[in-house]
């Protein structure tokens, strides 16, 4: 029999030898109490009696993700490699030819460690300790970055909200995760739009939020200034703060925490309007992420440059920004822009070749709108014939479906001009997991030995990670024939990146994870398909979850949510809505778009399916304000008796999410999948009618897939 693939090998001990494979990646960090095994597998019992599974990864260990980041580095000699390089061309100032000139910082490892320890001083003094909660709301700025680290620094665990949450949003998570501080700035630079004040939203945040965390440190920007900064209000100015810190030598050591600690929270979307605080277990995560980012990505250490076109209010931003690079030692560029527009479709291109970039990661979302406003690819073919891209081994893809269309095309560039054996690489992950559940790995490629990485298939997000046990089920969780279609799953434990619980909420784990299949798996949401190689892919999710340019969001409306959080919520508190319902409809440069059914509380309801222009600009303002711009509606649909129902009243979304899929695609009339629960089968004739009256009048030309019709 042939040797196995370098990949498969891994793999297969990551599973079926846990322990000695998993101690034996844990004895390349740095911990202050060794653990006593690689992992234990118990029960947990809810208040209600019900026991479920729980593991635990490396128990009895202490460490700190902080120490394993920076000091460790430095002690070892590496303090002038450089750790951070922040490349912004937003925050940049105009030449007087319009030319963008981006501003860029360069951090060594030495100037991090200092900055981290001295903002860590800072954080003490104003009351952070061991378990405290500090919540993070920043733009792409280095100081963002030495925030999350100082936090981790002391023991404390961070809660990083995405900049484009709206007011109510951050309210809820301050509400949810009560936060002994909040770190901020005075602004943040939205792509070409320049500076948009955070004051107004924080302020407003902390309204309407009941917990209140005492204590906001400003990040003061030059090009829009928080004044005054209020004193009495709890505000402080950060800058000062840690200026005065310096003066005085005050800095923090690392404080090591239990294995099973928090390092962060991130809050995700789930089924209802409140979101989830996916909790990342300190130990499983330091340990997980340096063997994902050699092994997975092929970023080793020291002289390797990792460039990730994220946001740290994201998964991905978290680990391939931040933690699994300054794990290893290796070069993080952080960058504040967008993929278009700041200037130009040129940006990622410019950022490889000025850096030597060796791996790229991004959503294919931006790799769409690059396509879009540079259709015959001239930037990326002008940098890449004088040799700017050679440095690139891998451009990695994940955070929604990447069509088979977007990953050829790219292959076929990286193929001209990148590193030899550049590849392109769909991943797929999520918020629970904290790294890739599956890819290809380019690190066998690098060993030396020989070995390509595994064939890229495209349309495939490669096959299972180290630790974690993908498989297909049934709706009942028995395993499907490989090749067949089904619930995608998880067998446990799950590989030390992932979650083990929720923030303050194991009935919410327990329901919203393990309750579907009685405990014998964990529900990832998603539903695809392992071909006969053992390659995943995956088609579309299972749940009411909807993914809109590689982020996640929650549609539904839920009566037991005591503060707004789903798209439904939002366009409901609109007095002319009665009822809502929201699916994702498929859209050509960001995957899918919320899509809205509503239905009028007006007594003579309009016969027509199109709103008029003004009801849909109030819903559609509603939405941008309950929840930010990066929710917009794609679309809305008016009508009566259109919203199916099953007879116990929930909601059939599935039914319109297929009538949308299915008009777009042209195919007004196919039959969709009803259950038998439905409580009015008409319903669905209706609804069907108007999806085919919005086609006719308005959405004929709006609205288009990414790519043909995937076959399920
Ligand atoms: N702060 C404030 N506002 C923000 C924001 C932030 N951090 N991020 C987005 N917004 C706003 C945008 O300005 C936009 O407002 P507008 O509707 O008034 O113009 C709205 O939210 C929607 O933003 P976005 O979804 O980013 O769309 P866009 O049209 O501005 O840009 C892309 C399109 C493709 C360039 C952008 O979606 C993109 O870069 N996608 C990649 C996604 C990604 O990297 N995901 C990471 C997950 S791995
Ligand atoms: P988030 O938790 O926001 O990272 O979202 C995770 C979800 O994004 C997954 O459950 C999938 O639905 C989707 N997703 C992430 N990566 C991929 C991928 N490579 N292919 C398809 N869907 C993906």
């Amino acid at each position: 029999m042939a040797p196995k693939h370098p990949q498969d090998a891994v793999y297969e001990a990551s599973i079926s030898s846990r322990e000695s494979f998993w101690t034996e990646q844990a004895s390349k960090l740095h911990w202050h109490k060794k653990p006593t095994r690689a992992l234990d597998i118990g029960t947990k019992t809810l208040k209600d009696g019900t026991k479920h599974p729980h593991w635990t990864w490396f128990p009895g260990g202490e460490i700190s993700t902080a120490y394993n980041c920076l000091d460790r580095h430095v002690a070892a000699g590496n303090g002038d490699t450089a750790a951070i390089i922040w490349d912004s061309p937003v925050a940049g100032n105009r030449g007087k030819d319009g030319d963008w000139k981006s501003v860029k910082e360069v951090y060594s490892y030495k100037k991090l460690l200092e900055e981290v320890e001295i903002l860590a001083g800072v954080l003490r003094e104003e009351g952070v300790r061991k378990g405290d909660v500090v919540l993070i709301y920043m733009p792409m700025i280095p100081a963002a970055l030495i925030a999350m680290l100082a936090t981790v620094r002391l023991g404390a665990c961070h809660a990083v909200v995405f900049g484009g949450f709206s007011s109510p949003a951050l309210a809820q998570r301050i509400d949810s995760c009560q936060p002994r501080v909040i770190m901020t700035a005075s602004c943040g630079i939205e792509g070409a739009k320049g500076a948009m004040s955070y004051k107004p939203l924080v302020h407003e945040a902390l309204k309407r939020s009941k917990f209140q965390p005492g204590k906001t440190l400003i990040w003061q920007r030059d090009q829009l200034r928080w004044d005054p900064v209020t004193k009495e209000d709890g505000e402080r100015n950060w800058q000062r703060l840690v200026k005065s810190a310096r003066n005085r030598g005050l800095k923090a050591a690392a404080v090591p925490v239990k294995s099973d600690d928090p390092v962060y929270i991130i809050y995700t979307s789930g089924t209802t309007g409140t979101p989830k605080g996916v909790l990342r277990p300190a130990a499983g995560h330091a340990v997980g992420l340096s063997l994902s980012i050699p092994h997975i990505f092929g970023v080793r250490g020291p002289g390797d440059v990792m460039f990730t076109a994220s946001d740290i209010g994201w998964v991905v931003g978290h680990s391939y920004i931040v933690y699994a690079p300054l794990l290893v030692g290796a070069t993080t560029i952080l960058f504040e822009g967008k993929p278009v527009g700041t200037p130009d479709a040129s940006t990622f291109w410019r950022i490889v070749e000025e850096n030597k970039v060796n791996v790229m990661f991004t959503a294919p979302t931006a790799l769409r709108a690059i396509k879009l406003a540079d259709g015959d690819n001239s930037f990326i073919e002008r940098i890449g014939q004088r040799g700017g891209l050679k440095s690139l081994r891998a451009l990695f893809l994940a955070g929604e479906r990447s069509e088979p269309s977007i990953v050829k095309m790219y292959a076929h560039l990286l193929e001209k001009h990148g590193a030899d054996g550049a590849k392109v690489v769909d991943n797929w992950w999520s918020s629970e997991s904290g790294s890739p559940i599956s890819s290809v790995a380019m690190g066998p490629a690098l060993e030396g030995r020989g070995h390509a990485p595994l064939p890229i298939k495209p349309g495939s997000a490669g096959k299972p990670a180290p630790g974690f046990d993908v498989r297909i089920v049934d709706d009942d969780g028995n395993e499907v024939k490989q090749g067949e279609s089904g619930n995608i799953v998880m067998g446990i434990p799950l590989g030390p990146t992932a979650f083990t619980t929720l923030w303050n909420d194991e009935d919410r784990f327990y329901r919203s994870y393990l309750k579907r299949f009685k405990g014998k798996w964990v529900d990832t949401g998603d539903a695809g398909f392992i071909d006969d190689d053992g390659y995943v892919s995956i088609m579309s999710r299972s749940d009411d979850v909807i993914n809109v340019a590689a982020h996640r969001f929650s549609t539904v409306y839920s009566s037991l949510s005591h503060v707004d959080g789903s798209i439904e919520q939002a366009i409901t508190s609109h007095p002319e809505v009665a009822e809502a319902c929201v699916v994702g409809i498929p859209d050509s440069l960001k995957g899918h778009l919320p899509f809205a059914f509503a239905t009028l509380g007006s007594h003579d309801h309009p016969h027509t399916a199109i709103p008029d222009d003004a009801l849909f600009k109030e819903v559609q303002a509603a939405v941008r304000s309950q929840i930010g711009g990066i929710a917009s509606l794609g679309g809305m649909i008016i009508g009566k008796g259109m919203i199916p129902k099953t007879r116990s009243g929930k909601t059939l979304r599935r039914v319109l999410r297929e009538l949308v899929e299915n008009a777009v695609h042209g195919d007004f009339d196919k039959e969709v999948a009803v259950p038998s629960t439905i409580e009015d089968p008409d319903v669905v004739g209706v609804a069907r009618e108007k999806v085919k009256q919005y086609f006719e009048e308005k959405g004929k030309d709006l609205h288009k897939a990414t790519e043909a019709r995937a076959k399920l």
